[in-house]
């Protein structure tokens, strides 16, 4: 069988080489307005299409994880602000609080089942089968990881980076390409990863989707669901609002700690850890299991 061609995401682009900083940034935008900042965006940074047109895509994330930066001001300002470095946080913290449950569940179980929904480029599971793998290969047979995600696109990405990660066999690691709120789980999931995925939902919303992954779930099984926090907002108004919501067009639903304890308990979780991004504290980690 044909290789599949690889994924490149990291393409030389029609950069700006100017300096780019919110002095500018906020003089440009009272000049020009937001259609035509829009339009500068789209134009001088990838980033920045792939944010305008791609909302709530993975491809921007997955840059901002590897802390490469791009040529050009305007990519040089958004893969170095705050609210980028809050990313790379949010996945270290999942990555960590993930490492110590898997261990402690192999404590008392044999086999461990993982569903990691809108995976994306599933770099924080990747993350932590290499790891595991390193620290002893065998565990790696124990795993059944399942990266699902609509986009077929993030799932060849991520298959084509867990090959080059792990240089082992993937029997353990599968790529579902299907709705999140479709998979065929009944019970039998460990631990579910929601992670940038209710960023973007109200409430309600939320609570809807968490009740139907709830079913999914072994009891005494863990939901890790992450939601961005008014404190991003808080501390840089600029980006949030200006950036983000104006020129972006991005609709972000900011909750805080109370509201997505609220949002498992109304779904019917018991909310037993919330964990923060360190040390911007921009994202929100819920960490819920199911009511008995
Ligand atoms: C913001 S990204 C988050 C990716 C990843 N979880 C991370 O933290 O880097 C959202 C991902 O969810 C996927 N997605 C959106 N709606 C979905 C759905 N209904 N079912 C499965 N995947 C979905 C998108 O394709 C995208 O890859």
């Amino acid at each position: 069988m044909r290789e599949a061609k690889p994924i490149l995401i990291f393409p030389q682009d029609n950069a700006v080489s100017i300096t780019i900083n919110e002095v500018t940034l906020r003089k440009a935008y009272m000049i020009l307005g937001r259609e035509k900042m829009r339009s500068f965006f789209k134009e001088k940074s990838i980033i920045a299409r792939w944010m305008i047109e791609d909302q709530g895509g993975w491809k921007m994330l997955e840059v901002v994880y590897s802390g490469k930066i791009l040529t050009g001001g305007l990519n040089r300002y958004l893969l170095t602000s705050v609210p980028a470095e809050g990313l790379r946080n949010r996945v270290k913290a999942v990555i960590r609080y993930l490492e110590f449950q898997i261990k402690e569940i192999f404590k008392d179980v044999k086999r461990l089942k993982i569903a990691n929904l809108g995976c994306g480029s599933a770099k924080d599971i990747i993350t932590v089968a290499k790891n595991i793998k390193n620290f002893n290969p065998v565990y790696l047979n124990y795993l059944d990881i399942d990266c699902v995600d609509i986009d077929q696109e993030a799932l060849q990405y991520a298959e084509q980076i867990t090959k080059r990660e792990l240089r082992t066999n993937l029997s353990s690691i599968r790529f579902i390409n299907r709705s999140l709120v479709s998979c065929p789980y009944h019970k039998d999931v460990d631990i579910v990863i929601l992670v940038g995925i209710i960023c973007g939902l109200s409430h309600r919303e939320s609570v809807i989707l968490l009740k139907k992954i709830k079913k999914y779930l072994k009891p005494g099984g863990k939901l890790i669901a992450s939601n961005v926090a008014p404190r991003m907002l808080e501390r840089d108004p600029f980006f949030s609002k200006v950036v983000l919501e104006e020129i972006m067009g991005w609709k972000l639903i900011y909750k805080t700690p109370k509201e997505i304890r609220d949002i498992f308990k109304e779904a019917g979780y018991n909310c037993i850890d919330i964990i923060f991004d360190e040390p911007t504290r921009f994202h929100i980690i819920g960490i819920g299991t199911p009511f008995t």
